[in-house]
């Protein structure tokens, strides 16, 4: 290559070529004449920039192209940066050259308000609004953000299958397939059984991959597939897997405050709310919280799990996440450790989100006595046989062990305000949609 040619910039890094002649390559994002001059802002998934052309200053042949440029046409343009306060950015590109690759056709979105069905039947074009990029790097500083806490604390990334001979969290929403001629598989529910067989080989442990709810559920907070974050630990109790759950919450709101602020402004959050992790989390037990619901006027019934509505109360009534620890056994999975103070109790607890937001995490003390866990699995009508991997975790060597899951569309929707998880994930599904 000639020594002369423009090195090849991203939007983000204009500034960095102040004075410069740089290549950009991406799409339009908006377009403008006035009187003899010509103005395109491009994007090109790392910023946004507006490109000047002015007669003169480059070929005629290439200034003639604008004309042809559509809504999101793809593009390669060679301009001088100059300093333009008033452009986003920043900065401007005074454009000597324009090459257009592809023409892009009528193009479907428009800045105008559609419908959410509209939009999402387009999420392939969708993603490459501002809102949804914004929404998609702070799921991309979440995600970075749990394995840095992780790894900083000594756990190690195991990946647990997706493909299961059986159910973790309850038989009633499993999605089934054909196994080869075999018998039937379960898509992954949660990655926990096989985390807890890793930690009694490793240690600490987690699992971040994509989890299986096949519940006809059509809440704001459902996904049939989401992605989940497991912890699990070796000689961990309760007490311990809340701290580690509050301390990793912590970590990763604090990392998008640090290094996502212009994303949380596109979206139009509000920060404040957020900068409330850096206190201690409030921690209620099960029977305090339902005495609390009681004051609201509500009439939960002791035994029951908590619903979303009662959810949303109790993560109303706080300015930062809570921890609900010690919920009835009846009402929770079979491998959750009971509360020697009081049997009738597990050893677990579910993090809620503030401002209505609800859960976030739920985990729990596993049983480490091999009997208890047979009369579970019986109680909870659940076979024997293909879970006898599991239970030798309870012939060779069991020790205390806890562990939790976080989903992260459900904290991605919290953190960027989201009203419901499908936009907290590129390409959601849920009951009513596998497309695109
Ligand atoms: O509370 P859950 O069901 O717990 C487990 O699966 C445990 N086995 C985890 C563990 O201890 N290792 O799910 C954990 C989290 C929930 O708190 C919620 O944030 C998220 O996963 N989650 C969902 N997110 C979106 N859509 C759904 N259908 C979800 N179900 C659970
Ligand atoms: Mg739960």
């Amino acid at each position: 290559m000639p020594s002369n040619t423009p090195p090849v910039a991203d939007l983000a890094s204009l500034a960095k070529f102040a004075g410069q002649a740089v290549t950009i390559r991406g799409w339009v994002h908006h377009l403008r004449s006035s009187g003899k001059v010509r103005f395109l802002v491009v994007r090109d998934g790392t910023g946004l920039a507006q490109g000047v052309l002015v007669k003169g200053n480059l070929p005629e042949e290439d200034f003639k192209q604008f004309d042809r440029l559509t809504l999101e046409s793809s593009l390669i343009l060679t301009g001088r940066v100059r300093a333009e306060p008033r452009a986003p950015g920043g900065y401007e590109l005074e454009v000597i050259s324009l090459q257009p690759l592809n023409i892009a056709q009528d193009y479907p979105i428009a800045p105008k308000e559609h419908g959410v069905a509209f939009l999402m039947d387009r999420r392939h074009l969708w993603l490459r609004s501002p809102r949804q990029q914004a929404v998609m790097r702070v799921r991309d500083e979440v995600c970075r953000a749990c394995r840095g806490f992780f790894h900083a604390r000594g756990f190690l990334e195991v990946d647990t299958p997706i493909l299961t001979p059986t159910a973790c969290e309850g038989t009633t929403n499993l999605f089934e397939t054909d196994y080869l001629g075999r018998g039937k598989a379960y898509l992954s529910q949660s990655g926990q059984l096989y985390l807890e067989a890793a930690a009694m080989a490793l240690g600490k442990v987690y699992c971040f991959g994509p989890t299986f709810r096949a519940e006809k559920s059509k809440t704001r907070r459902h996904l049939t597939e989401f992605w989940m974050v497991e912890a699990e630990a070796a000689f961990y109790t309760l007490e311990d897997i809340m701290q580690l759950a509050e301390d990793l919450v912590r970590f990763v709101v604090l990392k998008v405050l640090e290094n996502q602020e212009v994303q949380l402004q596109i979206l139009e959050r509000d920060p404040t709310p957020l900068a409330a992790v850096s206190g201690p989390f409030p921690r209620l037990s099960y029977a305090e919280t339902l005495a609390r619901l009681q004051e609201q006027g509500k009439e939960p019934a002791w035994g029951e799990d908590l619903g979303g509505d009662e959810e949303t109360l109790v993560s109303q009534m706080f300015d930062r996440p809570v921890l609900v620890h010690r919920y009835p056994l009846s009402c929770k999975a079979f491998y959750m450790e009971a509360d020697p103070k009081d049997p009738r109790l597990a050893l677990c607890m579910d993090m809620l989100a503030p401002e209505g937001y609800g859960e976030i995490i739920g985990g729990s003390q596993r049983v480490a006595d091999l009997d208890t866990l047979l009369a579970r699995l019986e109680e909870h009508h659940l076979p024997q046989e293909p879970l006898e991997w599991y239970l030798d975790l309870r012939r060779y060597g069991s020790v205390p062990h806890s562990g939790f899951g976080l989903g992260v569309e459900r904290l991605v929707a919290w953190l960027c305000g989201l009203t419901h998880v499908r936009e907290a994930i590129p390409f959601p599904r849920l009951l009513d949609r596998l497309y695109p």
